[in-house]
């Protein structure tokens, strides 16, 4: 009742002339600023190099040649896989890394993990990434994980190149006897006292990235890492999948396990490619994604090149992106200025903050700051959704708030959810007539 004799007035029809007119005008002029304001993060990363793929498979030549030269294998305990380590080492000590190996003991022989630092960035905001070096006793683990071993080792010698100065401290890591339960990098996490812990922003994983009927997958985890796997195939068009063939199958468990934001990229163990699968990937249905999974024939031959290649260019993607994005002080505020219009009487419409880089969880006191241009306020049901799907009701609709407008700063207890992801302002319109628009919105952490 109210709302139609208020709606008939031609006070409420220039409101509805002066909101469409804001909506419609400054359409490059909002991209613009929402741009700028969205996390500096996002918006001025610097751009990663092509990975060169014959550089990647020179990797894997010199580590099959290792394999041969030492009984067929790298595996924890035997000859092949302290070669292994030597070379990678050689590799990055000559690009500048500072380089450590630490020892461990597994089914009582001495197994290794190989650390490379790269001078300078936030030593408080660690960005890792990480393979497993050693391959199984039956054969020279090419795929299983020359690939992720050489692709890391690639990217990191990109650094070298590039000579980065990324706003993160860049750290790269192989580890020794995965293929006995994960026991290197649980050695090493396990070494990390408690505070060095809190300093890692994240950790990639990359085991198997080359299988010769490749899937693409994306770990689903800490979703601004997912996310930035996802934008670089995007990119390329090309579809990917999550990560199911073994959830906690690989190193990164163990940095999850102690609250550590984790990611990374697959193509496929022993699973069997279906034919939607080959349909929106190649290669082909019925047989495994890697037949030679844990067998002799994981040899040089074993590998597609262009997964091989692709998951390449995504590790240094992921690497440059994380790792160049300017880190944020507390107290600073993470803005989406985009317009979004709300339909009336309609689905509920979201628009995003990304927030990446930071290591915990938000805030207690959550600041969410809300513009939101409306003819009638009532009208509108306002939640913030967390990076994990919690929806922390902001305002609820009231049929006789006749008010324009929703400005306004709440407080929002969020002290349990991860700081990391993609946050979301989520406005619904639930009565007919009166409409508008999320002009902007803000977190403060
Ligand atoms: N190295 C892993 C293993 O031997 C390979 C693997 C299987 C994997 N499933 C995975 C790696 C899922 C990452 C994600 O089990
Ligand atoms: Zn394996
Ligand atoms: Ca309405």
């Amino acid at each position: 009742m109210q709302k139609l004799s208020r709606r008939t007035t031609a006070a409420a029809v220039l409101a509805v002339a002066a909101l469409t007119a804001a909506t419609a005008l400054p359409a490059s002029a909002a991209t613009t600023s929402a741009t700028a304001a969205t996390t500096a993060a996002s918006t001025t990363a610097l751009a990663a190099p092509d990975i060169p793929l014959a550089n990647v498979k020179a990797h894997l030549t010199q580590l099959q040649s290792i394999a041969t030269a030492n009984g067929g294998n790298r595996a924890h305990g035997r000859p092949g896989y302290k070669a292994s380590i030597d070379y990678v080492k050689a590799k990055l000590d000559a690009a500048g890394f500072t380089t450590s190996v630490t020892t461990f003991t597994s089914s009582g022989a001495t197994g290794y993990n190989l650390i490379a630092d790269w001078p300078g960035g936030d030593p408080n905001q660690i960005l890792m990434a990480g393979a497993h070096l050693d391959s199984v006793s039956s054969g020279p683990g090419i795929n299983d994980n020359g690939s992720g071993s050489a692709a890391v080792l690639e990217t990191a010698l990109a650094v070298s190149r590039a000579q980065l100065k990324p706003t993160k401290h860049l750290r790269f890591g192989w580890w020794g006897a995965e293929e006995l339960g994960l026991v290197g990098s649980k050695a090493y996490v396990n070494s990390l006292p408690t505070t060095e812990r809190s300093k890692f922003s994240g950790y990639l994983n990359f085991d198997m990235i080359g299988s010769p009927n490749p899937g693409y997958f994306v770990y689903d985890d800490d979703p601004a890492i997912e996310k930035t796997f996802k934008d670089y195939y995007a990119g390329l068009g090309v579809p990917t999948e999550i990560e199911t063939e073994g959830d906690g199958r690989s190193d990164h468990a163990n940095f999850k396990n102690v609250g550590i934001p984790v990611g990374g990229l697959f193509t496929g163990a022993s699973r069997t490619k279906t034919s939607a699968q080959a349909q929106k990937w190649g290669g082909t249905a019925g047989t495994a994604f890697d037949r030679c999974y844990h067998s002799s024939c994981d040899t040089t031959a074993n590998i597609n090149d262009t997964a091989l290649d692709r998951n390449s260019d995504a590790t240094a993607h992921a690497i440059w992106t994380l790792g160049t994005e300017p880190s944020v002080p507390p107290g600073d505020a993470y803005e989406n200025t985009a317009d979004v219009a709300v339909p009336d009487n309609g689905a509920a419409v979201t628009s995003s903050v990304t927030i990446s880089g930071r290591t915990g969880n938000a805030p207690a006191a959550l600041k969410v700051g809300v513009d939101i241009k409306h003819t009638w306020r009532g009208d509108l049901v306002v939640d913030l959704v967390a990076p994990d799907g919690t929806a922390y009701r902001l305002k609820n609709s009231s049929s006789n708030d006749s008010a324009d407008n929703v400005i306004a700063t709440y407080t929002v207890d969020a002290s349990s959810e991860a700081a990391n992801g993609v946050w979301k302002l989520k406005v619904q319109d639930i009565a007919a007539q009166d409409t508008g628009y999320i002009d902007s919105w803000k977190l403060t952490f």
